[in-house]
């Protein structure tokens, strides 16, 4: 690695266990541990992410990355270690609907207008979306992943980056604190991907989540985070983490750095040394 590109994987310090909103602690997780061929995917993770963090999670395929996400958004459980999001189980989070998970899929509902999906969330809560105030803070969120004009178009009327843009809007109008995204921008071609990046971007400066997010582009793993977890091949275990220390706000500018292509070089390398 070069020098001057700080990462380490170390025990946490007590101040960053008590900073940190999601906390990854001993996690393995074998599938099928019954049947006769286990799969061990995660081997003993341990993760600290900060409130209001933006880490991305890099590896090969196959290495846990999408296991991790559900581990952490108790869509399953681990086999052993301990999860916890705000000082409570990640059960508990769920439950008090703190977490919003954004799939590579927008799985948006065919027959319902962009509002109604969007209202959708909402609904589920039990919340009158009819009440003034509720039209105007998904018309707000609407707006801020800029979808104004589009609240009666269908998805099937949408292009693909603005089905994303709904999924987002879905994911940000019940107000949870953490954000889980498994590539959601994979299915996007190279332009509407950087757009939709550069949206991202944006709407992180403007409305903070703790974000852990899952991908396989490393540009945009760069360009988003605050640092990337490298995770080893099946069984997934953390690698390495990188900080990423560009200076926010980040813009296009920043895609021109030094700083940037060397720590786009040096994660391709990482990777794809796994890879060989
Ligand atoms: N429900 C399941 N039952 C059994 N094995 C599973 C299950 N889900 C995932 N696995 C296995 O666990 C390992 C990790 O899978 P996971 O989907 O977490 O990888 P990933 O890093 O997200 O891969 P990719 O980059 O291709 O999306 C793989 O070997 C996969 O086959
Ligand atoms: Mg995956």
């Amino acid at each position: 690695m070069t020098s001057d590109i700080p990462s380490k994987v170390e025990e946490p310090t007590e101040q960053e266990l008590s900073e940190s909103i999601i906390s990854v602690s001993h996690v393995d997780k074998v599938y099928g541990q019954e049947s006769r061929d286990p799969i061990r995917a995660l081997e003993d993770i341990n993760l600290n992410i900060r409130k209001n963090e933006f880490v991305s999670l890099i590896g090969p395929s196959g290495c846990g990355k999408t296991t991790l996400l559900k581990c952490v958004g108790d869509i399953i459980e681990p086999t052993t270690g301990k999860i916890s999001i705000d000082g409570q189980p990640a059960t508990t989070a769920r439950h008090q609907n703190l977490i919003a998970f954004f799939f590579q899929e927008d799985v948006l509902l065919p027959w319902r207008s962009v509002m109604g999906n969007v209202q959708l969330p909402l609904e589920i809560q039990g919340k009158n979306t009819d009440d003034p105030a509720m039209r105007e803070q998904t018309q707000e969120v609407i707006e801020t992943v800029g979808l104004q004009g589009f609240e009666n178009s269908r998805p099937q009327e949408l292009s693909g980056g603005m089905r994303q843009r709904v999924a987002l809007a879905r994911g940000f109008v019940y107000n949870p604190t953490i954000f889980l995204m498994d590539e959601p921008f994979a299915a996007l071609d190279e332009l509407t991907r950087r757009k939709m990046n550069q949206e991202l971007l944006r709407i992180h400066e403007e409305i903070r989540k703790t974000t852990l997010f899952v991908t396989h582009h490393i540009p945009e793993a760069v360009w988003l985070s605050d640092r990337v977890v490298i995770l080893s091949p099946r069984p997934g275990k953390v690698s390495e983490i990188v900080d990423i220390e560009l200076e926010r706000p980040r813009n296009e500018e920043t895609r021109h750095q030094e700083a940037f292509t060397e720590y786009e070089e040096y994660l391709t390398k990482t990777v794809m040394e796994f890879e060989e």
